[in-house]
């Protein structure tokens, strides 16, 4: 029997980039998603809970790497302005709507912060330094140009990152779908190894690997996080915000520990 953490009172979220953009259509925000994750999230700090904000790149950055690939074959570093313009676009808006909403959202972006295309290369203090002030920092999956050619850093990759830097009590991936689901569209309560299961996967354009490459992400974390991590949709979202705890909401993953 596995027992988790269920406090979530900091939390560390990715907003999935298919939950933010429409990915059948390139450049397209879904804003009324937007605002509502804005809200809830402005109602979480408004009730003393801690929060950084990564997102990922949906329709306009895996997008954009799919457009020069269709156009020139190969991806050079000479491509990455106009990934990181397309990215940076959609973080203007993101961090736009949470102003709005009253948010002190503070855009990160990881071209400036990662010296080489690994989160290990990753500068992360500035994204600490505004999280301690109760700032809320907001950053993002984008290219990196290292050794002459583009490395994609994934928001989920970050994020994973990033709990362990803030040391807050909860994961959360915001995907399309209120958990990991089943073959037959059942929703998964946990899981604790890749092993042979079988996942629902829209196809759909992704250049980082999509569900399966966040799952193995998030069990490498586990082994040594001892926070919670969660994946879910963003009505999961609303009830762990709203309860500050993720007690029955969408799928957990952990990694089978010797402690176990
Ligand atoms: C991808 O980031 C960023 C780029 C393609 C530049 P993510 O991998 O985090 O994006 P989503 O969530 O899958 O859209």
């Amino acid at each position: 029997m596995i027992k988790a953490q269920n406090k979530c009172k900091s939390i560390v979220v990715k907003f999935g980039g298919s939950v933010i953009t429409d990915k059948t259509k390139s450049y397209t925000i879904k804003h009324d998603v937007l605002d509502r994750l804005a809200k809830i999230t402005k109602d979480y700090l408004e009730r003393g809970g801690r929060i950084a904000i990564v997102h990922g790149g949906g329709s306009f950055g895996h997008h954009e790497v799919k457009r020069i690939e269709d156009e020139k074959g190969v991806l050079e570093s000479s491509d990455a302005p106009q990934i990181q313009y397309s990215m940076l676009l959609l973080a203007l808006e993101v961090s736009k709507t949470l102003l709005r909403h009253g948010i002190p959202a503070v855009l990160h972006p990881p071209h400036t912060l990662c010296e080489k295309p690994s989160v290990k290369n990753c500068r992360m203090s500035p994204i600490l330094r505004d999280y301690t002030q109760s700032l809320v920092p907001v950053t993002y999956g984008d290219a990196i140009p290292y050794d002459d050619k583009i490395y994609i850093i994934s928001g989920d990759d970050l994020a994973a990152a990033l709990v362990s830097i803030l040391n807050t009590d909860c994961l959360v991936y915001v995907i399309d779908e209120p958990g990991v689901m089943t073959g037959e569209g059942k929703i998964l309560e946990t899981v604790t190894s890749l092993g042979d299961l079988e996942i629902r996967e829209n196809n759909r354009i992704d250049v980082t690997g999509g569900l399966r490459k966040k799952l193995e992400t998030a069990l490498e974390l586990s082994n040594h996080y001892r926070g919670t991590i969660v994946i879910t949709n963003p009505d999961g979202f609303e009830r762990i915000l709203k309860r500050q705890d993720i007690t029955g909401v969408g799928t957990i993953i952990r990694a089978t520990r010797p402690e176990d």
